[in-house]
């Protein structure tokens, strides 16, 4: 990629940290979709990519798993409605939402995390879902605003990309930031860019990004080996990224999500950026690990 390609155009630019900072209320300031009677919800962290498979699945759930771990009530809706995941993730694919007639309550982790998933509600959890845009951002608003929440911090796992469902969901949820998920290829970071700049004409600040599967450590040596070449944080950082997290290709994360496992991952991956959105919201941490 060229130096040129590299450069943000005006459009893109974003506007820095600070500034973002100050937008971050004036964006809740536009009119949202309410929340139901009792639900509590004080704040809401999208997880976006500009494609699929790169690890917004995991980010959102190690994300909510590592704020659970410090003492946060912690909830994740699943926005990806046809490519919903994060159930398996946590293991809960036999698990329903539940309804006492009056109001419906979101599914719970073994370690009290708040979950709702369009596969909660599927009578076989693998069934395909085959819907239309519009009929997946209404889900999403209906878990949004028919689900009691109890939480400090919702998680919520976006669909990959930039189209109708996500800006839906910028504008209809009171979102108060924005977390990337991107793997180092040079066009990840272009997109990674444009979505940046898409939070950015939404009036949503980019907390942070997860630099997923950015090198491999050998068994042997323990040294890193970079297979798309040394991660070139400084594009990010162009793009006013003020914290990054790199996270390795590593079985483990494979692994436990697959297994339904992703609350026994005992790593440090995403320390910076469960950091980055506690700081940024202020939030006072209940306990530490
Ligand atoms: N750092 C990592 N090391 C090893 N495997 C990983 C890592 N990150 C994610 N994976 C695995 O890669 C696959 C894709 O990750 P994930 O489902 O989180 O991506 P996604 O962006 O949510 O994908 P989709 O767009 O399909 O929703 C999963 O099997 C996951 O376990
Ligand atoms: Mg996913």
């Amino acid at each position: 990629m060229s130096d040129s390609d590299e450069k943000l155009d005006e459009s893109e630019k974003a506007i820095g940290y600070d500034e973002f900072k100050k937008r971050a209320t004036a964006g809740k300031s536009r009119p949202k979709t309410a929340l139901a009677p009792n639900s509590r919800v004080k704040h809401v962290i999208g997880v976006v990519s500009g494609k699929g498979g790169v690890g917004k699945t995991f980010v959102s759930s190690y994300l909510a798993v590592k704020l659970r771990r410090l003492g946060f009530r912690v909830a994740i809706l699943d926005a990806d409605v046809t490519g919903a995941s994060i159930p398996t993730a946590f293991g809960m694919n036999d698990v329903k939402m539940f309804s006492d007639g009056v109001n419906i309550y979101p599914a719970i982790s073994l370690s009290g995390i708040q979950i709702v998933s369009s596969s909660l509600l599927l009578e076989h959890p693998g069934d395909p879902v085959i819907w239309r845009g519009p009929m997946s951002s209404s889900l999403i608003m209906q878990f949004w605003s028919q689900v009691v929440f109890d939480a400090d911090v919702m998680i919520v796992d976006c669909p990959p990309g930039t189209s109708d469902i996500q800006l839906t969901l910028m504008e209809q949820l009171p979102l108060d930031g924005l977390v990337l998920a991107v793997t180092p290829q040079g066009l990840v970071s272009v997109i990674a860019r444009k979505a940046a700049a898409m939070a950015n004409m939404m009036d949503i600040p980019v907390i942070g990004a997860a630099m997923n599967m950015a090198y491999v450590t050998c068994p042997d040596c323990h040294h890193r080996i970079y297979p798309f070449g040394e991660v070139d944080l400084d594009t990010l950082k162009q793009a006013q990224i003020p914290v990054i997290s790199e996270v390795p290709f590593d079985p483990a994360i494979s692994g436990a999500t697959d297994r339904g496992a992703i609350e026994d991952l005992e790593a440090d991956y995403l320390d910076e950026v469960t950091r980055g959105i506690i700081d940024y919201l202020r939030l006072e941490v209940p306990h530490r690990d």
